[in-house]
C-alpha cells in the first residue's frame, strides 16, 4: 500500500535549516528558522532551566503517566504567566501539548468538532505551519490581509475589511505579539477594534502566542491576548514555552479554551483530554515540569526573567544597529520599520531572486518570503548582512 503516498512538500524553513546545515562555507550565516543565538552563536540553555533539571533529577521518584491533560500545576502556572489575572482560572480549560504547534493542532481539532463547517481565518501571511496543518486537517481557510508591502506595517483597513466576513462558527487565528514572520503588529487601540467586530460577528478568536517576552516584555506581549480573553464569550489559546524558555525540543505548550460561561468548563476540558488522547496520548512533561519549577519558585523566576529580558534587549539593540546601518548604507528611512517590527523575525520585502541571492552569493539564509531571523543575528554579521542586502539591491 505504501506505493499509493506521494511525496509531501517540504516544510520550508526546516528545508531552509537542512540547506544551511549543508552547506561548507563557514561564512555562511542562518536567519531561518526561529531559533534564538547568542553572540557566540550558541542557542544556549536558560540557566533557571538548568538549575530547575539538576533539582528535579533530585525530587523525580517515577516516570509514571501523569494526567491526560499533563500536571495540573504546569496549566496553572503557564495560564497565570500568559492571562495574568484577567479571567477566572474557573473559565480556563487547558491542558498540556507537545509544543505550541500542538496546541495549534489540538485547538484545529476542537474546532473542527464543535464547528464542523467553521472556516479558519489567518493572516495573510502567517506561520506556514498553520497552513500546512488547517490543510491537512482539510479545514476551510479563509486569508485576511495583515500585511502592507509598501509600509511593512499592518494594512489594518484590509484586515478589518475582510474579517467583516467571518460569522459565529468561523475562527480568526491571531498572532498573540510578535508576528511570525512579518514581525509587524497591532497596537492596543487596533486590538480593541478586532474585539469589537469579534463581538459584531460572533466569531471566535484563537491566539497564537509563541514569542511572549520577547517583544516589549512579558506583561505588554501579554496585554491583547489578555484584552480578548477578558472580552469575548470564548477564545483559544494556543502557547508555546519553545521560544521564551528556550527549551525547543523538549516540546512544552498549552492549549486553553477559555469560556465565560462556567457551566461549559466540565465538558471543554473534557474534550480537551479526549483529543489528547485520540491523538497522542498522554503530553510530555519534562519541559512542562521545568516551566512549573521556574514559574513557581521566586528565585528561579526572578533570574528566568531577568535573562528572558536581556534576550529580548539584545533583540532591540540588533534591530536598531541593522536599521542604522541600512539608513548609512541606502542613504535613506525605508528599512526604518526593523525597528519598528517586534520578536525575533521581520519580513524585509525582498523580492524571491533577491533572497536566492544573498543564500547563494553572500551565503546568509532566510525564509523564501524575506523573513529574517533577528535572533540568529550578532554585532558582526549585522554589517555583512546590511551590506549584502545592499549589494542584491533590496
Ligand atoms: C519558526 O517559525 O521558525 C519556528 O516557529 C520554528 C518552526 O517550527 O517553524
Amino acid at each position: 500500500m505504501f506505493e499509493n503516498l506521494k511525496e509531501q512538500p517540504a516544510d520550508k524553513i526546516l528545508a531552509l535549516m537542512q540547506a544551511f546545515r549543508d552547506d561548507p562555507r563557514d561564512t555562511k550565516i542562518d536567519l531561518g528558522v526561529g531559533v534564538y543565538k547568542d553572540a557566540t552563536g550558541k542557542t544556549p540553555i536558560f540557566r533557571a532551566i538548568k538549575e530547575a533539571e539538576k533539582r528535579w533529577w533530585g525530587e523525580e521518584q517515577t516516570k509514571a503517566y501523569t494526567g491526560l491533560g499533563g500536571d495540573p500545576a504546569y496549566a496553572d502556572a503557564l495560564a497565570g504567566l500568559v492571562l495574568g489575572d484577567a479571567v477566572p482560572r474557573a473559565n480556563i480549560a487547558a491542558v498540556a501539548t507537545p509544543g505550541g504547534t500542538g496546541a495549534c493542532r489540538q485547538g484545529f481539532d476542537m474546532i473542527r468538532m464543535a464547528s464542523p463547517d467553521g472556516r479558519v481565518f489567518v493572516s495573510n501571511p502567517t506561520w506556514p505551519n498553520h497552513l500546512s496543518i488547517l490543510k491537512h486537517m482539510a479545514m476551510e481557510m479563509v486569508p485576511y490581509r495583515y500585511f502592507d508591502d509598501d509600509t511593512r506595517g499592518v494594512d489594518f483597513g484590509g484586515m478589518m475589511e475582510d474579517l467583516k466576513a467571518a460569522k459565529a462558527g468561523d475562527v480568526i487565528l491571531l498572532h498573540g505579539c510578535c508576528h511570525n514572520p512579518t514581525g509587524a503588529n497591532l497596537n492596543i487601540t487596533q486590538w480593541q477594534a478586532v474585539i469589537d467586530l469579534l463581538i459584531e460577528t460572533g466569531a471566535t478568536p484563537m491566539i497564537d502566542i509563541a514569542y511572549q517576552g520577547f517583544g516589549d516584555g512579558l506583561d505588554a506581549d501579554a496585554a491583547a491576548t489578555r484584552l480578548v480573553a477578558s472580552s469575548v464569550p470564548e477564545c483559544l489559546i494556543a502557547a508555546s514555552c519553545s521560544k521564551n524558555f528556550g527549551i525547543y525540543r523538549d516540546r512544552a505548550g498549552l492549549l486553553m479554551a477559555v469560556s465565560n460561561d462556567p457551566a461549559k468548563h466540565k465538558v471543554t476540558q473534557g474534550t480537551l483530554a479526549y483529543l489528547n488522547r485520540q491523538n497522542y496520548s498522554f503530553p510530555p512533561d519534562h519541559g512542562a515540569r521545568l516551566v512549573t519549577l521556574v514559574l513557581n519558585d521566586d528565585a528561579l523566576r526572578a533570574d528566568w526573567q531577568a535573562e528572558l529580558e536581556e534576550i529580548r534587549l539584545s533583540m532591540l539593540g540588533l534591530r536598531d544597529q541593522l536599521a542604522n546601518e541600512l539608513r548609512r548604507l541606502s542613504g535613506s528611512d525605508r528599512f526604518g520599520f526593523i525597528a519598528q517590527h517586534r520578536g525575533m523575525f521581520s519580513r524585509f520585502g525582498a523580492t524571491p531572486e533577491q533572497v536566492e541571492s544573498l543564500r547563494r552569493d553572500h551565503g546568509i539564509y532566510m525564509v523564501g518570503d524575506s523573513r529574517v531571523n533577528i535572533a540568529g543575528l550578532n554585532k558582526d554579521s549585522v554589517p555583512i548582512l546590511a551590506d549584502a542586502v545592499i549589494k542584491v539591491g533590496v
